[in-house]
């Protein structure tokens, strides 16, 4: 087998796995049932309801769905998504406003390559989702933890945070949420938070990435 491991950039090296990933691995295709990472109830795949869809697709659209396709993702999907979000009252009508990305992972890693300079700070929930703090910390970014409870983030707490950071000269660049079934705790923040975490987040012009 050839020995890859002396051509690690610096950078990759910075890169842990992580233990729970590690544990998924050691039991794919076993008996086990894995107790450190949660995985979603197969009996609620939409296995019939995906197969449907992929083969109207493919006979409907055929060479459209499966040629390149803009770098954003595709204009039609991008237009959907944009007018569920709009549905919802978040107005995304300028069209470069929405790219798709293969998961959460994909989308914080160029979150990160476009705005975290090392040194950064992120406002996160402690505890929050283990990978989204391993890619925002490959970008060299360092955490100010704000704790939960059952309404969610304890947002009352976010301003004072902000104040002390900047009498010390740090720069906050984004906060990090997971406001809708919390990883690891499966709170959902309630409405007056929200609406109390996006006035100090304009306020103070700072990023929510959630
Ligand atoms: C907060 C959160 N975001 C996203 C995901 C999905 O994974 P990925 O980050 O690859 O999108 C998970 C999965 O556990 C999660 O807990």
């Amino acid at each position: 087998m050839v020995d890859y491991s002396g051509k690690i950039s610096y950078r990759s090296q910075s890169l842990k796995p992580s233990e729970i990933r590690e544990i998924l691995t050691l039991t794919e295709g076993k008996n086990i049932i894995s107790l450190a990472g949660g995985l979603p109830g197969p009996e609620v795949f939409p296995k019939q309801q995906l197969a449907d869809i992929a083969k109207r697709v493919l006979e409907d659209l055929g060479d459209n769905a499966l040629q390149y396709s803009p770098t954003l993702g595709v204009t039609p999907f991008r237009n959907a998504v944009a007018s569920f979000a709009l549905s919802k009252g978040v107005k995304v009508n300028e069209d470069d406003r929405v790219a798709v990305t293969t998961g959460s992972q994909e989308a914080i890693y160029l979150i990160g390559l476009s705005l975290i300079d090392p040194g950064d700070n992120i406002i996160v929930e402690a505890p929050t989702y283990l990978a989204a703090l391993n890619a925002f910390r490959f970008f060299g970014a360092n955490f100010i933890s704000i704790p939960l409870d059952e309404d969610g983030m304890k947002v009352e707490m976010i301003e004072r945070e902000i104040k002390k950071a900047k009498d010390s000269g740090k720069k906050i660049k984004a906060i990090y949420t997971v406001a809708t079934s919390h990883n690891p705790t499966g709170v959902i923040m309630s409405d007056d938070r929200r609406k109390q975490l996006i006035e100090i987040a304009n306020k103070y012009d700072i990023l929510v990435i959630e």
